[in-house]
């Protein structure tokens, strides 16, 4: 069965689209899917991380639309002008901007959706079903075109670690030696609407049998590793290591050897290069620099913000004390058996009345990344800077 965080029905001749995304926070224990039909439901859900990882909110986002304005189609309800509708999903495209602030790709599909309605809008022959109609294909577009390019981005990133690392040119050679990838958060089909960035990469080393082993942290303090990037590993039968974001320097000094790259995705990369991702990547950027290893950002091109000039632009959203100091998850039995089935339980981990500073993402510079692994090619620095301005003149 291939894990689908995104599940989207579009309209039929007597229903209208419907939209169903997993609760990631219930995962790794309980899969439930949660119908999501409305831009207030979408925005809370994203806000509360049931859904997320940048290209999932951005979709999630506009299909969310996509399902409030097509039931107001088959109830008959867009009774209004053209201009009228247009207006109404700019607003709520705005609305659901403001879930969460770092990945860009949200901002990157409201822009393009914008675009979208209002040269529907323009047609001659506009009319608010013509509108409503050319938005929903659109978003509908949006969630096809990032599965193609998250396998695009694996096949690209698979490649270029077997070309271009000591330890992939020796695999390639003879598949008796090892290759293994550190990653950090989660990139793979949870946080995208399919296969994945980055978990993308090690998807397809493994499909081309040049992996032999993945690592992953348990990227605290939300542990989107541990119960997410390992819950996908462990479904793929990809052999995997998990260790805790403090493991990372000590498994580089052992494993150093074999340890093709660190890859990771990314919620914006601005136009030097610098890399907004979960908190906890620029220290392993810092480790692998030290260590001769690799060090690789996988993020398809809607992650790239020409408009962010450096870093030091991007805002970096913080969020609850709770997520540092609290722990949620399943009772275990004496035995040893889950109690999945029972509610979980919050467990406090910190002195009560500490304060707390909790960064969701931090921002990697330029200088320590290898390379940017896009669905249409790998990005290395020339004389020391990205440009990545060539990426978008191809199709
Ligand atoms: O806070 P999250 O879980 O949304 O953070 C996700 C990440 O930082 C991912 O690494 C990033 O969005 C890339 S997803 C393909």
């Amino acid at each position: 069965m291939v894990l689908q965080a995104i599940l989207y029905e579009p309209a039929s001749t007597s229903s209208p689209p419907s939209l169903r995304i997993l609760d990631q926070l219930l995962l790794p224990h309980r899969t439930t899917y949660e119908q999501v039909s409305t831009c207030e439901e979408a925005h809370a859900a994203i806000k509360q991380m049931k859904v997320r990882g940048a290209p999932a909110i951005a979709i999630v986002a506009a299909l969310a639309l996509a399902v409030e304005i097509g039931a107001m189609v088959v109830a008959k309800k867009l009774s209004d002008a053209a201009e009228v509708v247009k207006e109404r999903l700019n607003q709520r495209l705005e609305y659901l901007k403001t879930s969460r602030p770092t990945a860009v790709n949200l901002g990157d599909a409201v822009g393009k959706l914008k675009i979208v309605a209002k040269t529907a809008a323009l047609q001659p022959e506009a009319t608010s079903d013509s509108v409503a109609q050319a938005y929903i294909a659109a978003a509908e577009r949006m969630l096809i075109d990032d599965v193609s390019d998250n396998k695009a981005i694996g096949e690209h990133g698979a490649r270029w670690i077997e070309q271009n690392t000591t330890v992939g040119r020796r695999r390639k050679q003879d598949k008796g030696q090892e290759l293994k990838v550190l990653t950090h958060c989660n990139t793979g089909s949870l946080a995208t609407a399919g296969y994945g960035t980055a978990l993308g990469v090690i998807r397809s080393l493994r499909a081309a049998d040049m992996l032999s082993r993945a690592y992953c942290t348990e990227t605290r303090p939300y542990n989107q590793g541990s119960r997410l990037t390992a819950y996908e590993l462990v479904h793929d039968h990809i052999p995997a290591t998990l260790i805790t974001d403090s493991m990372a320097c000590a498994l580089l000094a052992k494993e150093g050897d074999c340890l093709a790259a660190i890859v990771v995705g990314a919620d914006r990369v601005a136009a030097n290069g610098d890399t907004a991702n979960k908190i906890g990547t620029h220290s392993l950027a810092v480790l692998a620099r030290h260590h001769g290893v690799k060090f690789l950002v996988a993020a398809p091109r809607t992650t790239i913000d020409l408009g962010t000039a450096s870093g030091q632009d991007i805002t970096i959203e913080e969020r609850a004390p709770e997520e540092v100091t609290r722990i949620k998850g399943p009772k275990i039995n004496p035995d040893g058996r889950i109690l999945v089935d029972e509610d979980a339980e919050v467990i406090s981990t910190a002195a009560d009345g500490i304060d707390v500073w909790n960064p969701a993402f931090d921002v990697t510079p330029a200088d320590l990344i290898d390379g940017v692994i896009t669905e249409v090619g790998v990005v290395v620095k020339v004389e020391g800077r990205f440009e990545f301005g060539s990426l978008f003149q191809k199709s």
